[in-house]
């Protein structure tokens, strides 16, 4: 796919409207035969473990809970079959460093994005490819890095809120910074008075505020969708800002006030969260959160399988 077809039809003033609030444009990329269920299935076959994530969840206004697992050796074509019977997805959280095809089309994506709303030079992008159940639904939670949502098959429904308090605290970014943990974000059925809703069919991307919570609900219909990611200077500079404060408040217990993003204060919190990434404490924390609680279970369509404390199994449901 060449540059500048990616955007099939970029209307006047996005460019200014791009990063400052929630927008819905309109792309081509559920047209690649890169996203057809079979060249995903075919990506499934071969995906690395260390680079998928498969969630568990909930359904819908449901007691709210989140595993997460392993495909259990299966398929791909099964793999998602089972998600398209089950309450799930997968993330193929990093297509661009797996897979070259998928790389120049996120290049082509960002350089055309690059043209089309000029501003600070975008680095460090990803790309996560995201199978996900009929009814699926992704908590309200925030991103550090700028994001975007691309739908490919199946219709859902993305809520994107304001980014500042109650909807967000700058506690909240900064324990997301430390522990990448981005579901921890306190959420109220209330909020969603104030969120932009937009529904997204093959064919939408959703782009949003840096940072601003959102929340997902897919229809009643198996999904994909892409989520891609980018850092400029600023985002790294408010991310060291972050992990600095984040650790002076857990460690230290002092409440930091200041978010500069430049002066004495911002460069000794560079330094500090230079070394205090590499230190154990951190290490540790982030480790302690996320158990592998389930497979795939082969012997049922849609079904998983509880890794029990002990290694037995036991089942789970759908
Ligand atoms: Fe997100």
């Amino acid at each position: 796919m060449a540059t500048q077809t990616i955007f099939t039809d970029w209307k006047p003033g996005y460019a200014e409207q791009w990063g400052h609030v929630p927008l819905k444009v309109a792309h081509a990329l559920h047209q690649s035969p890169l996203f057809t269920l079979d060249a995903i299935a075919e990506l499934i076959d071969a995906y690395p473990r260390q680079h998928y994530s498969l969630i568990h969840m909930g359904a819908q206004g449901g007691r709210r809970f989140w595993k997460e697992g392993e495909l259990g050796g299966l398929k791909g074509r099964d793999v998602i079959d089972w998600i398209a019977q089950g309450r799930m997805w997968l993330n193929l959280r990093s297509v661009r460093s797996v897979d070259r095809r998928y790389a120049d089309l996120l290049d082509a994506a960002y350089e055309e994005i690059a043209v089309r709303a000029p501003g600070a030079p975008m680095f460090n992008t990803s790309m996560g490819i995201l199978v996900s159940s009929p009814k699926a639904q992704v908590y309200y939670h925030c991103d550090l890095p700028g994001q975007a949502l691309w739908q490919i098959h199946g219709r859902k429904r993305i809520l994107i809120y304001p980014t500042d308090k109650p909807f967000l605290a700058p506690e909240n970014l900064e324990d997301i910074a430390l522990f990448g943990i981005e579901e921890d974000v306190p959420y109220h059925d209330w909020f969603d008075a104030h969120a932009t809703v937009l529904e997204l069919g093959p064919g939408d991307m959703a782009h949003w505020p840096l940072n601003a919570p959102h929340r997902v609900e897919n229809h009643d219909m198996l999904n994909v969708s892409l989520t891609s990611e980018h850092w400029s200077d600023e985002i790294v500079r408010r991310h060291k800002v972050n992990l600095a404060n984040g650790f002076l408040r857990h460690r230290f217990g002092y409440a930091p006030r200041s978010r500069a993003l430049s002066g004495p204060g911002y460069a000794a919190k560079a330094v500090l969260q230079g070394v205090m990434r590499r230190m154990k404490w951190v290490e540790q924390k982030r480790s302690a959160r996320r158990p592998i609680e389930f497979k795939l279970d082969a012997a049922t369509r849609g079904g998983v399988v509880a890794f029990a404390p002990q290694g037995a199994f036991a089942p789970l449901g759908h």
